[in-house]
């Protein structure tokens, strides 16, 4: 008889140097919450966003951003990969292996490009590549304003792939008081769309009636 073992539930965050790093922050917070193992893909201007916005220093090397991050969210240690941009083997980069979620929050005008035109030149574009071609979940959370015809074009054309494209846009009718609100507001719809059970803002036309 073949053996099947169980798997953790597992998924690909990528962050990307696009304002936002805060979105990103906290979805890797409730990523981790909801016991996901997650595969965490940073590019080099995504660590200038987060020191910028955020006043964090991650360091370049995988192992040592992962302590950082696993001390400042006090999470298993074994819950989170930090992979490196040319880390080739790991798990993202086959589609034998790799997680079927993926998102890429935030996720820059480069990056779309890149991943539109199949470009695979580091981990995070081969990740989404490999989500694209096994036909999994690939969520691009995009910060630009305004949107060239090419950032249009570009998104467009992964739209007729399956990719779902989420502007990095929070609503405003949860009455926000704070930054924090309006950072919910979008993981919330991530959240959502992966199909992982959240409270972090109450629902349209539940508790939203004026
Ligand atoms: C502080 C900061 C904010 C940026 N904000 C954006 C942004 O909102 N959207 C965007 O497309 N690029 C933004 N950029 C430019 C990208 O980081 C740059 O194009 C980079 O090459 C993207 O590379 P990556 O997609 O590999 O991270 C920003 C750069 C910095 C330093």
């Amino acid at each position: 008889m073949a053996q099947l073992t169980k798997q953790k539930q597992a998924i690909t965050l990528a962050w990307t140097g696009a304002s936002g790093a805060p979105y990103g922050l906290r979805l890797l917070e409730c990523l981790l919450a909801a016991d996901y193992t997650v595969y965490l893909l940073i590019s080099s201007a995504a660590r200038v966003v987060l020191a910028t916005e955020h006043g964090l220093q991650l360091a370049s090397q995988p192992d040592a951003a992962k302590q950082q991050l696993v001390a400042f969210f006090d999470c298993d240690p074994n819950q989170l990969v930090v992979c490196g941009k040319e880390e080739w083997f790991s798990p993202v980069a086959s589609g034998s292996a790799a997680p079927k979620q993926m998102v890429v929050c935030p996720c820059s005008a480069g990056s779309v490009a890149a991943i539109a035109h199949g470009m695979s030149d580091n981990l995070i574009e081969r990740a989404a590549d490999v989500v694209i071609k096994e036909r999994g979940q690939l969520l691009l959370v995009v910060r630009e304003t305004p949107f060239s015809t090419l950032h249009l074009e570009n998104m467009h054309k992964l739209s007729q792939l399956g990719v779902t494209i989420m502007p990095a846009a929070p609503g405003f009718y949860h009455q926000p008081t704070s930054i924090e609100d309006l950072v919910d507001f979008m993981v919330a719809r991530i959240l959502d769309h992966l199909g992982i059970e959240q409270g972090l803002v109450p629902r349209w036309g539940y508790d939203q009636r004026p």
